[in-house]
């Protein structure tokens, strides 16, 4: 599928200086650049950054005021403070010399896992794919890949399907032709210009026609996440309920009394006293997770067999838990026959609901 695609790259690439001449410090200076900022924007930078600084050798003798004036207006400062340290790096450890593997590279500052696997296929020929957005992408819409593509699963499944596909040489173009398709056709916003794509045919997407639909982002999470305590409470053979408040999330909805926070056993038997209850066995229960649309409950429980209750909410006030109070007060008896016929509890307590046994 490669040679497709080596194909369209030989007859369609963009003329960019840094592909003129691939010297390992030409190919280091402008992934560096191009981190941040466009393709057309860094054209200039580069020519002036080379003129002035044209190896390895005079960037590390440069002054800060030299390089940074360089720089001046592509922003992101920091990227040219570490590559100027990671010459400093090459001229002290490696002789001068740009190490020529991935591995390598990525121990210099500034260079993480696509520029180093970027620098080594294109300058020194390494087999391994280059997986940034366009990469991924691609890949996406390729195979239809509908996990979110933000997750590193995403950039792992991306890494592994080129590898298998990657041809034996021409590593460095394989990935500058993914660049380029996904920069002029395989385009991120609005339709992909599916005509001119060597791999349409074996494109899943295009098949189905469902190229909009790849790459799948996961809804950006805003969820608050809350710690809850949840209380199977038995006395008198029958379980204690509560009802929650009329309005807010599951409003006027049955529920397990339950708190904010996740509490400690003795955390759990203040809390119990602060609603009357003395407990005569407690134990703990699995731990559950349940999502709302803005919230998270991430939930502990215990099993709580009470042989005293004081009522409520008279022996809540001015107790000592008075940070967990229950948001529904109004707690009550239920019988083994009514919390199978009457009460219903939601979904969000049902691992607990699964926990009920009557003795
Ligand atoms: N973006 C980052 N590196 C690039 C490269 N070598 N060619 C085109 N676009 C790029």
């Amino acid at each position: 599928m490669f040679k497709d695609l080596l194909t369209w790259y030989d007859n369609n690439r963009r003329i960019l200086p840094w592909r003129e001449d691939p010297a390992p410090y030409h190919v280091w200076l402008s992934e560096i650049m191009l981190q941040q900022t466009r393709v057309e924007a860094v054209r200039s930078y580069y020519a002036r950054f080379l003129e002035t600084l044209p190896d390895i050798a005079s960037l590390a003798a440069a002054d800060e005021d030299t390089y940074l004036k360089l720089w001046e207006g592509l922003g992101y400062y920091s990227r040219v403070r570490n590559l100027h340290k990671a010459a400093v790096q090459i001229m002290n450890d490696y002789d001068g010399r740009m190490p020529e593997t991935s591995a390598e590279l990525k121990k210099l500052s500034g260079i993480g896992p696509y520029t180093a696997a970027a620098i080594a296929s294109i300058a020194f020929g390494e087999r391994i794919p280059a997986v940034d957005g366009n990469l991924l992408r691609i890949f996406a819409r390729l195979t239809c890949y509908g996990q979110d593509i933000k997750a590193p699963a995403a950039k792992k499944a991306a890494e592994a399907f080129y590898l298998e596909h990657f041809p034996e040489t021409r590593a460095g173009d394989c990935n500058q032709a993914l660049m380029d398709l996904g920069a002029t056709v395989c385009v991120p916003n609005g339709a992909p210009l599916c005509g001119e794509c060597p791999w349409s045919d074996l494109c899943q997407a295009h098949r189905e026609g469902s190229e909009l639909d790849f790459p799948y982002a996961a809804p950006k999470k805003d969820r608050r996440i809350e710690d809850r305590t949840v209380f199977l409470i038995y006395y008198d053979r029958r379980l204690v309920l509560g009802r929650r408040p009329s309005k807010g999330l599951l409003a006027g909805l049955y529920e397990f009394p339950n708190a904010l926070g996740r509490l400690s056993r003795s955390e759990a038997l203040d809390y119990l006293s602060g609603l009357g209850f003395s407990a005569v066995r407690i134990t703990e229960l699995p731990k559950a997770k349940h999502t709302f649309s803005h919230i998270e409950w991430h939930m502990t429980g215990y099993e709580v067999l009470a042989d005293e209750w004081k009522g409520f909410p008279e022996a809540a006030a001015g107790a000592e838990a008075s940070d967990h109070q229950p948001e529904g007060q109004n707690l009550f008896l239920a019988t083994r026959e009514e919390m199978q016929h009457l009460y219903s509890i939601p979904s969000a307590f049902a691992a607990y609901r699964r926990e009920i046994r009557f003795r």
